[in-house]
This record gives C-alpha cells, sequence and structure tokens, in this order.
C-alpha cells in the first residue's frame, strides 16, 4: 500500500523542529517505516538550490525567481525522496512544503496566490499531503518566547511586518483548505502539542 504524505508548517520560531524532533523518537521506537525530509533541499540538486535560495549572497533575487525555484526544488524532491519512499509504503514527513511557498510567496512577498499555485501546479495536482499540521504560533508569540516578555519593542525591528504577513498567509490557507490543514495552538506546551499531533496522525489512518 502506498504510505502517507505529511507536511509541516509554521512560521520561524513556532516550535516545528522540536514536533518533527519528538515525532522522529517516537517513529522510530514503533518501528514504523518512514523517511524525514525537508524543503528546500533534501537532495543533491534540491539542497544545491536550497544554497542559493538562502545564501546572503544573493540579495538581488527576483521575487519571482524566488518563487520557481522553491517550486523547482520542490519538484526535484518529489521525485528523488518523497514518491520512491511513498511507493515502498513508507510514513514521509517533510518539514515545509507548498504552504510555505504560498505563505511565503504568494502572501507575504505579494506574488499573489494564482501565480504561486500556477507554478506548484505539478505538486498540488500530484502530490497534495494527506494531512498537514500547521503549528498556529503568531510571530509575537514566538519573539516572547525566545527573548522574554519585555522585549516586545524589538519586533518593531525591520522583518516583523514580513513574518505577520507570513502568519496571515498561514491562517488563509488553512481557511481555505480545512480538511488538509490542521492547526494545532502553538502556546501549549511542546508535550501537549506532540499528544494532539499524534492524535491528528492517528485520527487520519497516518500510524
Ligand atoms: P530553514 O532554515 O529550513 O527554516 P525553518 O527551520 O524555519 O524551516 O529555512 C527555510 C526557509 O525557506 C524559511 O524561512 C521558509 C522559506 N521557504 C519559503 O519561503 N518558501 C518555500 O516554499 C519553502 C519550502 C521555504
Amino acid at each position: 500500500m502506498r504510505g502517507k504524505f505529511i507536511t509541516f508548517e509554521g512560521c520561524d520560531g513556532s516550535g516545528k523542529s522540536t514536533q518533527l524532533r519528538l515525532l522522529s523518537n517516537y517513529l522510530t521506537e514503533q518501528k514504523i517505516p518512514h523517511i524525514f525530509t525537508r524543503e528546500p533541499g533534501g537532495g543533491k540538486i534540491s539542497e544545491a538550490i536550497r544554497e542559493i535560495l538562502l545564501s546572503g549572497k544573493n540579495m538581488e533575487m527576483t521575487d519571482e525567481c524566488e518563487a520557481l525555484l522553491y517550486a523547482a526544488s520542490r519538484v526535484q524532491h518529489l521525485s528523488d525522496r518523497v514518491e520512491p519512499a511513498l511507493a515502498e509504503g513508507k510514513l514521509v514527513i517533510c518539514d515545509r512544503y507548498v504552504d510555505s511557498s504560498l505563505a511565503y510567496q504568494a502572501y507575504a512577498r505579494g506574488l499573489g496566490d494564482a501565480f504561486v499555485r500556477q507554478i506548484n501546479d505539478f505538486a498540488l495536482k500530484n502530490y497534495l499531503p494527506d494531512v498537514t499540521i500547521f503549528i498556529d504560533l503568531s510571530p509575537e508569540e514566538a519573539f516572547r518566547r525566545k527573548h522574554g516578555a519585555d522585549q516586545n519593542d524589538r519586533l518593531e525591528l525591520a522583518g516583523a511586518d514580513f513574518h505577520d504577513r507570513v502568519y496571515a498567509g498561514y491562517k488563509e490557507v488553512a481557511k481555505a483548505e480545512p480538511n488538509r490543514v490542521v492547526c494545532v495552538d502553538g502556546k501549549q506546551t511542546p508535550n501537549a502539542i506532540f499528544e494532539e499531533v499524534l492524535r491528528i496522525l492517528k485520527d487520519r489512518n497516518c500510524l
């Protein structure tokens, strides 16, 4: 039987990495065949594209080029890692996927939903996740947790607006596809979030 495809989404600092670590331990303990992978990256060519995308040397990259490179890296990653594992019946857990492009490129960069959906057509048509877990934590809350409640003023630093738009974008995506995208309250303790993640995955017959 074909494996299930699960993606995790959230703003920077949302606690996504902690949940992925907890899930990794759980799946290993339970001996559930799985792979963990990430976007952008997860293969030779996609990791090379990741370097181009995340390098501080490429500040002049246009928003359109950025969106196309994320989409290109995605197509290669699906073929290199996701498809083979699904075909072997493994659970595929991916750290970020097409919803990141919708939140970051379509909403936060302002490229619009139609353009980003169009260039991600291959992923959206052929590899829509069985379930997407969105760790719902606002950038303000994430910042407060990291730096303490008294330092909120630093949120005014350049970049805060962008992250607010990413968060708003995620909320739109979740609203548009409530059956696929499940919101988990990121203000809970890591263990409480993980309990909820497990419950969702069991409900969706992913575990
Ligand atoms: P990474 O260091 O992996 O961040 P995180 O640990 O938060 O996942 O960097 C990935 C960055 O790429 C992150 O800031 C979100 C961004 N991104 C997009 O803008 N669009 C996309 O389609 C994807 C997959 C990621």
